[in-house]
């Protein structure tokens, strides 16, 4: 999660299942290029697969017909792609100016004293996953915390102990 160049091989062939590639086919006719479905193809993969290996940027390049460099590229690019696999709950901490300053380090610091979570790694149960990631986009209402895609805004030690105790 840390190192964004380094890709992870399962070791398996991967592809859509029947659901992702119905809908590779739908939004394909979308987009004037196939290359276009680069992103998409991403989203995709992630959403069945919660992460992105290898072998999954080898996958989406030979269906839609490109290298698989600039899968690579787009997939290392943004850090919404997930190039690990991921906990049950993926947690990801604004690291950029307005939340470092307003505390930013206090919630990293909780999860590392308390469940022993530190950036780019998993608890060993498996439930939780961290990631330090760039400005999230809500520097108004920092520190910011997403978790599992969702935002959590004005964060302190205390709302991201009950914000975790709500997550099963
Ligand atoms: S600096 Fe954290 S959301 Fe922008």
């Amino acid at each position: 999660m840390s190192d964004r160049s380094q890709l992870i091989s399962t070791g398996e062939p991967f592809q859509f299942d029947k659901e992702r590639d119905a809908e590779f086919e739908r939004l394909v006719k979308r987009y004037p290029t196939r290359e276009s479905m680069i992103l998409p193809a991403l989203w995709l993969t992630q959403e069945q697969e919660g992460w992105i290996s290898q072998e999954a940027i080898a996958y989406i390049a030979d269906r839609i017909g490109t290298f698989a460099s600039k899968v690579y590229e787009a997939a290392t690019f943004y850090t919404m792609y997930n190039l690990h696999p991921m906990g049950k709950h993926h947690i990801c901490v604004c690291r950029t100016l307005s939340c470092w300053l307003r505390g930013k380090q206090e919630i990293i610091d909780y999860m590392r004293d308390e469940l022993g979570l530190t950036p780019g790694k998993k608890t060993e149960d498996g439930k939780f996953s961290l990631e330090e990631v760039e400005c999230l986009g809500h520097c108004g209402t920092a520190p910011v915390v997403q978790v599992d895609g969702e935002f959590h805004e004005n964060m302190d030690v205390e709302k991201f102990k009950s914000l975790l105790a709500t997550l099963k």
